[in-house]
């Protein structure tokens, strides 16, 4: 049984499902709004979402899962909330690094962890190398990430690499770019649900996101669970998707 006591198996999972999945999970303050409680109350509901949607992913054998919990531009937050979310990160890592472990999932961050506490940054690191070794979901948290901090980061990478002898600038390609980017090594992502309502991108994976299928739905982010999940992969198991090409060529590919 999932944290949801949804029964998993009978959902109408499809067959095809994304390879990468990633979240922007949104809507945690209006979930408290609407409850007359204060915003971090939304906040904390919503870890347990982040629980369950993981363990879907895992039970389904999904590669890999990238959640959006704090932004570049949410650090602009008034400071009590922003402290609530450092209290919450630090609590949620200390209190889910084994069971993750246990699970085969291997756990990283993506983000400017510099501006993070020292404490959780040591918690992070710590989390890194407890589950190191998962060869089940990659989860990857974006937490003080922003699409534009990661291209700039990839491209100061490039650069010191060309002062270092190691890169001429005509060596620069897509691929290559796409190396010093902290997804490295991911696949890109299939589909990306954001929850709360808003359809936007809100500086997430600017690059990555080149061919990714968008999936918007007005559930807020503590509502959102396996069911949720489920219908989100319904309707990306019912897209085409063409890459550029016609779909007589689609057809085509699939038939050889
Ligand atoms: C998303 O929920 C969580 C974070 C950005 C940290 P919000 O806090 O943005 O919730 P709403 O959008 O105000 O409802
Ligand atoms: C996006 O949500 C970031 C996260 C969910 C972490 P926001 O609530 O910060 O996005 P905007 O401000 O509505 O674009
Ligand atoms: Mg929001």
């Amino acid at each position: 049984m999932s944290a949801d006591q949804t029964n998993f198996g009978s959902l109408p999972w499809p067959d095809v499902l994304p390879q990468h999945v990633a979240i922007v999970m949104d809507g945690n303050g209006r979930w408290a709004q609407a409850r007359s409680l204060p915003r971090h109350a939304g906040h904390k509901a919503g870890v347990a979402s982040v629980r369950a949607v993981t363990e879907a992913c895992g039970k389904l054998g999904i590669k890999a899962l990238t959640l959006f919990a704090f932004s570049s531009e949410n650090w602009e937050r008034p400071q009590a909330e922003v402290s609530v979310l450092m209290e919450l990160f630090l609590r949620a890592l200390q209190r889910e690094t084994s069971r993750l472990a246990r699970n085969n999932v291997r756990l990283r961050l993506i983000g400017d962890r510099t501006r993070f506490p020292p404490r959780l940054q040591e918690e992070i690191a710590a989390a890194e190398e407890k589950t190191a070794n998962g060869t089940g979901l990659q989860l990857t948290i974006a937490a003080s990430y922003g699409g534009r901090w990661d291209l700039t980061q990839a491209a100061a990478a490039a650069a010191r690499a060309a002062l270092a002898g190691e890169l001429r600038p005509e060596q620069i390609t897509p691929e290559r770019l796409e190396g010093y980017l902290s997804t490295a090594g991911l696949p890109e992502p299939d589909l990306l649900i954001r929850t709360g309502g808003e359809r936007r991108i809100s500086n997430f994976l600017l690059w990555q996101f080149a061919y990714t299928e968008l999936y918007f739905t007005d559930v807020l982010w503590p509502d959102f669970r396996a069911p949720e999940l489920a219908q989100a992969f319904a309707d990306f198991a019912r897209r085409q998707r063409r890459f550029g090409r016609t779909p007589e060529q689609l057809e085509q590919l699939q038939r050889a």
